[in-house]
């Protein structure tokens, strides 16, 4: 049995294969209605089941489209209009999905009810995000940086503002694909010892924003108040010097990309004229959830890896 609820769990040659398979598929598809299945359906007759804790665009359409594109079907379900939401268990909840569906993606508060959901399924199940990673935009933030050109290995990847979720990812994803992860966070709102640990001695947490962007091939950031985090004025306040503008991006690399998960909070973590700007590849990066996640539901049965 597959699940995808960290990189870890597929490591460094599957996520390749993943990588290229994702690149393959996107370019078969050029000219083709979105809706429509690829050739080979490799995924047909397979059904999806999606719930969602949390507030979702793009991991809701992408994995709704990801699925049909392989063939497939999917069932999307907000967790309070299922018995999940009135007490029933995880535990119970996964027993009985997995009598009617081919796999599931869980978008949740806690990351322990992931483990909890794979532990009792008997289909493969998958990280949507959680409060502690968020490993499938990452697989999309990787295909957005080889398209761009790069090669992973030896990259310099810089983080700024709040050590969260999706930073924790990045950092996985450096020591498994060997590329260096800089964050800079201030004091109060930097990632845990054990997210750091996960850059596989990759990764490291700096005071200035100045210190991260010297030198970064890519400059990343997000909200810096996460879904579920109490709106703080304090904390925006703390985030301040780590606001991606252009005299950040000037400090970088030149032609250094922006990504940025999405969505964005303009005027906070970044300005208009870098979102918005040439270096800033987030419309690819939101297009690549699709692309990504195609090959990490074919991971998940085997078929890649
Ligand atoms: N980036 C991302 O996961 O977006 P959604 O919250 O819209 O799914
Ligand atoms: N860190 C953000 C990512 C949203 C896609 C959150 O968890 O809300």
């Amino acid at each position: 049995m597959r699940h995808f609820l960290d990189l870890s769990d597929a490591g460094t040659a599957d996520i390749q294969a993943m990588l290229d398979d994702a690149v393959a598929r996107k370019s078969a598809r050029i000219g083709w209605p979105k809706g429509k299945a690829d050739a080979d359906a490799p995924l047909a007759g397979h059904v999806l089941a999606m719930i969602f804790e949390k507030n979702s665009t793009r991991t809701r359409v992408s994995f709704d489209m990801a699925i049909r594109q392989l063939g497939g079907t999917s069932i999307v379900m907000d967790a309070g209009s299922m018995q999940l939401g009135r007490g029933e268990s995880i535990a119970d909840t996964a027993r009985v999905l997995s009598g009617y569906v081919d796999a599931i993606m869980i978008r949740t508060d806690d990351h322990a009810k992931v483990v909890e959901m794979a532990k009792h399924a008997s289909v493969p199940v998958i990280n949507g995000l959680t409060d502690a990673s968020h490993p499938c935009q990452i697989m999309a933030d990787l295909l957005t940086i080889l398209e761009s050109g790069r090669t992973l290995p030896g990259l310099k990847v810089a983080w700024l503002g709040d050590g969260n979720n999706v930073l924790a990812s990045i950092m996985e994803a450096g020591g498994l694909l060997g590329f260096d992860v800089v964050a800079a966070c201030p004091q109060g709102f930097q990632p845990s010892d054990a997210d750091v640990a996960r850059g596989r001695g990759r990764a490291r947490v700096v005071g200035t924003a100045s210190e991260a962007a010297e030198g970064a091939d890519v400059i990343v950031t997000d909200t810096w108040i996460s879904m579920g985090q109490p709106h703080a004025d304090t904390k925006l306040a703390a985030m301040m010097p780590f606001q991606v503008d252009e005299a950040l991006m000037a400090q970088a690399n030149p032609g250094a990309a922006f990504l940025h998960c999405l969505p964005a909070h303009r005027g906070e973590e970044v300005v208009d004229a870098v979102i918005d700007g040439p270096q800033s590849l987030i419309w690819p990066e939101a297009e690549n959830r699709l692309h990504a996640q195609k090959a990490v539901l074919r991971w998940c049965f085997g078929q890649l890896g």
